[in-house]
């Protein structure tokens, strides 16, 4: 083991490509002096990170038991520990719910979902027998009043929030916190990848008329004021290395507005959502 790191939390965060959220979370940890596990499919998507020492990287296909077991035996073996799991990896799936392909749903739920619960399943035996630790599953306030043609992405965030909060109360046993984290509008790549997956799908039949609007909302988050990538991240971490952090912390754009939608009755929710997403 090294030396010199006991002191500095170790944190593990997925999805940590250049110009995303998980980026901008893992120099926002570092700059709070935790020593970051950065993962990525690949580990190319993080070369800026290479030379700098706070930084520990590991490819982490979160859809792979192996490749989250081989991970976690590298960062326990080199920290003895994992004192944060930031789940940040997830994929948009844009498109009407009655004729997405089942598979690309399924996706996007075995990432979000079963992903997370991979990642948690493989830490919290380390973070239980030490009596302490952190959670963090990155959720999303689309799922605070959730509106067309985003649905699968929109639903695998509800599940992810409902998770959080059994898992707030089945883990507190053993000294584990868990927070779930409700970003607004954020700059990232998030864009780029759903108009990657949405240019795979099927020509639709029955919203065929609704071609430019569904294809829109891929970039949706991805407007002039959508909130740069480490303010978020400054705030989050923040509020995740609190003595005790928040259950909820929702931040960037929209953030406040959709925290309002969720309380509206669901008429008056319906009609802006219709206005917002011409639906
Ligand atoms: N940006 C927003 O406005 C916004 C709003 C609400 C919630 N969020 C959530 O914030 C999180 C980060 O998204 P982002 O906006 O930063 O989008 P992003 O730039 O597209 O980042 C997503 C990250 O997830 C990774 N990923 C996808 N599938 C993976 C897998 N099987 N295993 C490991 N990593 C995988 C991607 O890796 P590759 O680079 O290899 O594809 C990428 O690093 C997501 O959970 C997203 O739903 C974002």
């Amino acid at each position: 083991m090294d030396d010199n790191i006991h002191d500095r939390p170790v944190v593990l965060i997925t999805g940590c490509s250049t110009g995303g959220i998980g980026h901008a979370l893992a120099r926002a940890f570092a700059a709070r002096s935790c020593t970051v596990v950065a993962t990525s499919r690949s580990r190319s998507s993080m070369v800026d990170l290479e030379q700098d020492p706070r930084f520990f990287l590991q490819e982490l296909d979160v859809l792979s038991d192996e490749s989250v077991q081989r991970t976690l035996q590298n960062v326990v073996g080199k920290y003895g520990r994992i004192d944060v799991l930031v789940n940040n990896a997830g994929v948009q799936c844009v498109g009407p719910l009655a004729e997405v392909p089942l598979s690309d749903i399924q996706h996007t739920f075995d990432t979000k979902i079963a992903g997370s619960l991979r990642l948690i399943q493989a830490v919290v035996p380390h973070m239980a027998t030490r009596k302490q630790g952190k959670i963090v599953n990155i959720g999303s306030v689309t799922a605070m009043a959730p509106g067309p043609w985003s649905g699968a992405y929109t639903a695998s965030k509800s599940a992810l929030h409902a998770l959080s909060d059994t898992l707030r109360l089945e883990l507190r046993h053993f000294g584990i916190d868990v927070v779930t984290v409700v970003p607004g509008a954020v700059k990232s790549n998030i864009a780029n990848s759903a108009i990657a997956s949405y240019n795979r799908m099927p020509e639709w039949k029955l919203f065929k008329p609704f071609e430019a609007v569904i294809r829109d909302r891929a970039y949706f988050s991805q407007k002039s004021k959508s909130t740069p990538s480490d303010e978020f991240a400054k705030h989050t971490v923040d509020a995740i290395m609190k003595k005790n952090p928040p259950a909820w912390f929702s931040s960037g754009e929209y953030s406040f507005i959709m925290n309002i939608m969720y309380y509206l009755p669901l008429f008056i929710r319906d009609l802006i959502l219709r206005k917002a997403m011409k639906c």
